[in-house]
């Protein structure tokens, strides 16, 4: 959705003040005002104060904020409160409570854990999203529904087995295609009927817990029952204010939920972003992890605009060791948001509560209410940014890089029984890609298996472990068609079902190499390649392939690896097709990938950045370019542009060299 202005603001919990609401409400709207804050979100863990008992309604406070939210010229993002329930919820209705893999009831308490299958709390939900919707979906202050709270579902009651057996029903068919799908004939597992398919005990070995195929199956249903219930959530309000847009808070590459699935079903993405900032050399991956997680969240928004819900305005509470960040880091978060397509920087929480488990969470304002605070300034410095830098909002981006990212393939590699079992890093190595092309001067586009592949020039897909349906056939028509492609080690080793091929694997003809043996490797044990006359170590999984068509650009060098390809080149059609066989650290990926891309003709928004520094572009409707630098070092970069930049951020022109201060991120416009 295309904002004219960002949203600045924040959650905002009102009714945790209720008793002192004359004086710290009118409070809290004059240092909004001050703040440049816009915007606050309401309402989202307010169940007990909206129905303190079962069937008793009160929204007279809730109108009372409303309205003042309103008078103030604040907009008003208005959560469903189903994150947290009041107690006598789960009193009355104790299906509410989720069960545990160990077939454990939870006992009251904590948030974010109610079972969705159960049917009081599907009515409540509804009940009061109905009425919140009917209520406030016409209220001039109600700028987007916030749907619950970072929502998350793992229950194994025996309602959500039911479901999950229904789901199954649903996929399968028969049982006879599920027990194939599984393999079940493996240790006599094959089931008679679906009713005797329980929910996997992973990690507990009371049951079912080594079955690859189970385990996935259980995370895809885990997936889709959350979807689903999002949308029963959704209903009211998209029925009594189709106008106004749905989004819900996401956890960047939380296992739980295809973030994509889910995207897809929203209006808007939103996510939280806490970077846990060290200020020292660290920072500069950290803001690597930090881009590679805005633009997972812009992909499963479909690349649109999305809206930063969260972020901190000092140190969090909740990490072992909560540092704060430095003078300037909460503006440098803030615009490398906006740079990565966010028309929002929103924080939690606006004003600190005096108890609880986030009394000391970083805030705009203490429990008091002053102003005279680093905290205060900052945010206020964030909303002189944004303002100075309001054209930008609304803005797309439009990178011919796509990187694939997908849950499918990080849920079967959770439970392949190969390699480095426990931990496959597959996340890590998607983002040292990620970062890999940023360091190579690379805006990237984050896409998933089912994504159109159409508006890109390259694909790169690391670890595609597992093929969804139609995929290998996609990426091969995109080579086809004179695309470039680069897969890795660990790519296409099963089907959508996790299933091992019995004919010739689909990636073979598109790579033109026959993967062999797949080693892994604990510390200290390494190999290596030349490449553009470096050396470059290799470490921790290596693969044995075969050429079938495909050339040999650079081989192993040591070990009964020597000779062996490493890093092979596949012409396609048109096209191109890459395959790395095992793992390098990110400078060598930054080299390989630029090598590649430029030689392809796939160019970088910026030549030669200094280390550190990393680029974004936003394209206008008119076709206006926009180019953020960002400079993660804690010290001063100086990066070489064209002359034709002018810098939006401040006055002045830039061109020829730009110099950027320690962690700051400069705006520039196409002059
Ligand atoms: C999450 C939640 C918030 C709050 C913050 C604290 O993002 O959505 O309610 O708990 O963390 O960092
Ligand atoms: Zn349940």
């Amino acid at each position: 959705m295309a904002e004219t202005f960002f949203l600045h603001g924040a959650d905002y919990n009102p009714e945790q003040w209720m008793k002192l609401k004359d004086t710290v409400w009118p409070e809290d709207m004059r240092r909004a005002k001050e703040a440049g804050v816009n915007v606050l979100s309401v309402g989202i863990f307010s169940w007990a104060f909206l129905e303190p008992e079962d069937g008793v309604y009160d929204f007279s406070w809730l109108d009372e904020v409303m309205d003042m939210l309103h008078r103030n010229g604040l907009k008003a993002i208005l959560a469903t409160p189903s994150g947290s329930r009041p107690p006598w919820m789960a009193q009355k209705y104790p299906s509410v409570l989720r069960m545990d893999n160990e077939r454990k009831p939870y006992v009251y308490g904590a948030r974010h854990n109610a079972c969705y299958s159960s049917p009081d709390f599907r009515r409540k939900v509804t009940e009061m999203n109905t009425r919140l919707a009917q209520r406030y979906g016409n209220h001039p202050a109600l700028h987007m529904w916030h749907v619950s709270n970072e929502y998350n579902y793992d229950c194994h009651c025996p309602r959500c087995q039911k479901a999950f057996q229904e789901w199954l029903k649903q996929r399968y068919g028969t049982i006879d295609n599920l027990n194939d799908s599984w393999w079940n004939t493996f240790w006599s597992h094959r089931f008679s009927g679906f009713e005797q398919v329980e929910s996997p005990t992973t990690p507990s070995f009371l049951g079912e817990w080594e079955s690859p195929n189970h385990n996935l199956a259980w995370r895809r249903f885990c997936s889709d029952h959350l979807a689903d219930f999002f949308l029963l959530e959704c209903e009211p309000l998209r029925k009594y204010s189709p106008h106004i847009p749905v989004t819900a808070n996401l956890m960047h590459t939380f296992p739980g939920i295809d973030y994509f699935e889910l995207g897809r079903r929203m209006d808007t993405v939103s996510w939280d972003n806490y970077p846990r900032w060290k200020n020292d050399e660290r920072d500069r991956d950290i803001s690597a992890w930090t881009d590679f997680r805005h633009d997972l969240m812009r992909g499963t928004g479909g690349q649109k605009p999305f809206l930063m819900m969260e972020s901190c305005p000092g140190a969090v509470n909740w990490d072992d060791v909560n540092t704060l960040p430095p003078p300037g880091t909460v503006l440098y978060q803030s615009l490398q948001a906006v740079a990565h397509g966010s028309d929002s920087v929103q924080y939690f929480q606006f004003r600190a509560g005096r108890g609880g488990s986030e009394q000391f969470h970083g805030s705009i304002l203490p429990p008091d209410g002053s102003t005279d605070t680093r905290a205060f300034r900052e945010v206020c410095d964030v909303a002189a940014a944004l303002e100075s830098i309001r054209e930008v909002c609304g803005s797309v981006t439009r990178n011919p890089v796509a990187l694939v990212y997908d849950w499918h393939v990080r849920w079967a590699l959770d439970y392949a029984w190969t390699a480095h079992r426990f931990h496959q890093k597959y996340e890590e190595t998607v983002q040292s890609h990620h970062a890999a092309l940023q360091r190579a001067g690379y805006g990237v586009d984050i896409i998933d298996q089912t994504s159109d592949l159409s508006p890109y020039k390259a694909v790169i897909a690391p670890m595609v472990f597992l093929l969804r349906e139609g995929f290998a056939e996609r990426l091969t028509a995109f080579a086809r068609e004179g695309g470039l492609v680069y897969l890795t080690y660990m790519s296409g080793y099963v089907d959508e079902e996790d299933l091992r091929f019995v004919t010739t694997p689909p990636l073979e003809a598109l790579t033109g190499v026959r993967t062999d043996e797949l080693d892994a490797w604990d510390k200290g044990r390494e190999n290596c390649f030349l490449w553009q006359g470096r050396e470059w170590p290799i470490h921790e999984v290596a693969q044995l392939c075969t050429l079938k068509g495909a050339e040999a650009l650079a081989v192993y060098e040591n070990q009964f690896y020597k000779g062996l390809p490493v890093l092979t080149r596949n012409p396609v059609g048109k096209g191109l097709c890459f395959t790395l066989q095992a793992r390098v650290e990110t400078g060598c990926l930054t080299a390989v990938l630029g090598g590649l891309l430029q030689e392809h003709g796939v160019e970088p928004l910026v030549k030669e950045l200094p280390a550190g520094v990393t680029a974004a572009a936003r394209y206008g409707a008119d076709g206006t370019e926009y180019l953020f630098l960002q400079n993660a070092n804690r010290e001063a970069a100086v990066c070489a542009l064209p002359d034709s930049w002018v810098r939006l951020d401040r006055t002045g022109t830039a061109g020829g060299e730009i110099r950027l201060d320690a962690f700051s991120i400069a705006v520039l416009k196409r002059g």
